[in-house]
């Protein structure tokens, strides 16, 4: 028999990039790829590439100029070498990328990646092609179903796409051009594939979407159906013991959203919604289409409806004409929702959306101070968060192998990593963990049942004031 042939998917960016590869790589395995960590060896190298933030085409053209020399051994060895580069550069940069870097042979955005298989074989006979128009048909129905080993091998914890795309136009994001218009996956599909997930051993689902709770799929009653509606309809699959969803808009905050958080028990208490900053005037600068009142508002019903909620936001600092009265408005949100975690960015123009040809850019130094001020701020309230657990006792789903021998690392219903040593027999159990310590990433606990007197136990995080 012949060797199998190899294949790597290096991803960048997103959570739906990280789909986006396990679901080229599946599709691949199917006709008979197999995926190896080691790029220099592959016979098909897949560059799953990210363009929301700073030189991220420079990025990806320095990284084909590493390639270039793997290739070229790969061929004095008598190997053959093909190389694709897919995901939103590919979109965003098309016939470009063949122009300036000659040893790529296809060049896939991320609506047409279910074509692969028939791309490649084109591309044998045809040679180097271009395949960025948006697909007609639904990718979804395309795709294949990951093996149960590959599902194994990938953990207890799983991603399914439930939506992609945007149609907000926020001033300084590429998401509506390079994913394009907001589509939602049918209710049926969805579900099929985390039943598939859930039967391979999968006990956590995350549904991921640009705009998740935007979700307007169709439902088998022929009805558009909303995310809270999935959700109810997701947590009744047997196996699935959590269930969680990202990004959401904080537009499209529903009523059903708010039940599904009151009601059931299996959706985390966690809530990763974006307000990018927290002055009016930069908001609608940027087309965000709420206010700051509006969000602290859905954070407030948030907690209403489900009192432990935990929150984590994206934050842009520098956006144009930002000036130190709007930052310190980004600055006192930060402090009124104490937020669990939060990603903080610079702004950075971006080719082609309206925020790049915006008078009074901010300079590079003022962004780098407001950056190092918000950083600290969103730390102290992570600290403060991550302090409120100690002596607690949490429910841990139990992911894989930890730092130290004998140590399993799992995820609290917060998104903490939290540390126990536990064997490698009980990955995939939720235990409850009561809280010893707290270090700089991560919480570290023992069984709630081995606990001392001293515990206290509570349940209930009441966050803010
Ligand atoms: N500059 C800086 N940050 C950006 N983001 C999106 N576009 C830009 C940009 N041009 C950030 C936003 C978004 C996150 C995924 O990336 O905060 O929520
Ligand atoms: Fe980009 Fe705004 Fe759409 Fe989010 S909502 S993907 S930031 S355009």
């Amino acid at each position: 028999m012949s060797e199998p042939r190899k294949l790597h998917v290096k991803s960048y960016g997103c959570q739906m990039n990280a789909y986006d590869s396990q679901r080229m790589a599946d599709l691949l395995t199917r006709e008979g790829f197999v995926e190896t960590p080691a790029a220099e060896t592959a016979e098909l190298v897949i560059l799953n590439t990210c363009h929301i933030r700073e030189k991220a085409a420079e990025k990806v053209y320095s990284e084909l100029g590493r390639i270039r020399k793997w290739k070229e051994r790969a061929e004095a060895e008598g190997r053959r070498m093909r190389i694709v580069v897919a995901g939103c550069v590919a979109q965003a940069e098309g016939e470009e990328i063949l122009r300036r870097a000659p040893l790529v042979d296809i060049v896939v955005g991320p609506q047409n990646y279910h074509r692969l298989p028939a791309l490649l074989d084109r591309a044998e006979r045809e040679g180097k092609l271009v395949d960025t128009e948006f697909a007609a048909e639904s990718k979804f129905d395309a795709l294949e179903p990951a093996g149960r080993e590959a599902i194994r091998r990938r953990g207890v914890s799983a991603f399914v796409t439930v939506q992609e795309g945007c149609d907000k136009f926020c001033t300084f994001c590429v998401v509506p051009y390079t994913r394009g218009a907001e589509i939602s996956r049918p209710v049926e599909n969805i579900i099929a594939e985390v039943k598939h997930l859930a039967r391979a051993g999968v006990r956590e689902v995350t549904l991921i979407g640009q705009n998740v709770n935007a979700y307007h799929g169709e439902g088998p009653d022929g009805r558009a159906w909303t995310l809270g509606r999935l959700l109810h309809r997701a947590v009744e699959l047997s196996g699935i013991a959590r269930i969680r969803y990202t990004t959401s808009h904080p537009r499209d905050v529903d009523d059903s959203l708010l039940a599904a958080h009151r009601d059931l028990p299996q959706l985390m208490p966690h809530l990763h919604l974006p307000v990018q900053s927290g002055s009016d005037r930069m908001l609608a600068a940027m087309n965000r289409r709420h206010e700051r009142r509006d969000y602290l508002r859905t954070v407030a019903r948030m907690r209403d409806a489900r009192p432990d909620m935990a929150f984590s936001s994206d934050f842009i600092v520098g956006f144009p004409g930002e000036t130190e009265s709007d930052f310190g408005q980004t600055l006192s949100i930060v402090e009124a929702v104490g937020y669990a975690g939060a990603f903080s960015f610079k702004y950075s123009p971006r080719p082609g959306t309206p925020a790049a040809a915006m008078a009074d850019q901010v300079p590079e130094p003022v962004k780098n101070e407001r950056l190092a001020r918000l950083q600290a701020a969103i730390d102290r309230n992570q600290a403060a968060f991550n302090a409120r657990c100690l002596g607690t006792t949490l429910d841990v789903l139990l992911e894989k192998p930890g730092r130290r021998p004998g140590q399993l690392v799992g995820r609290s219903p917060y998104l903490q990593p939290v540390q126990i040593m536990l064997p490698e027999s009980r990955i995939g159990d939720i235990v409850p963990v009561t809280v010893t310590e707290i270090g700089s990433n991560s919480l570290f606990g023992r069984l709630a049942g081995e606990a001392s007197r001293s515990d206290r136990t509570a349940s209930l995080l009441a966050v803010g004031s």
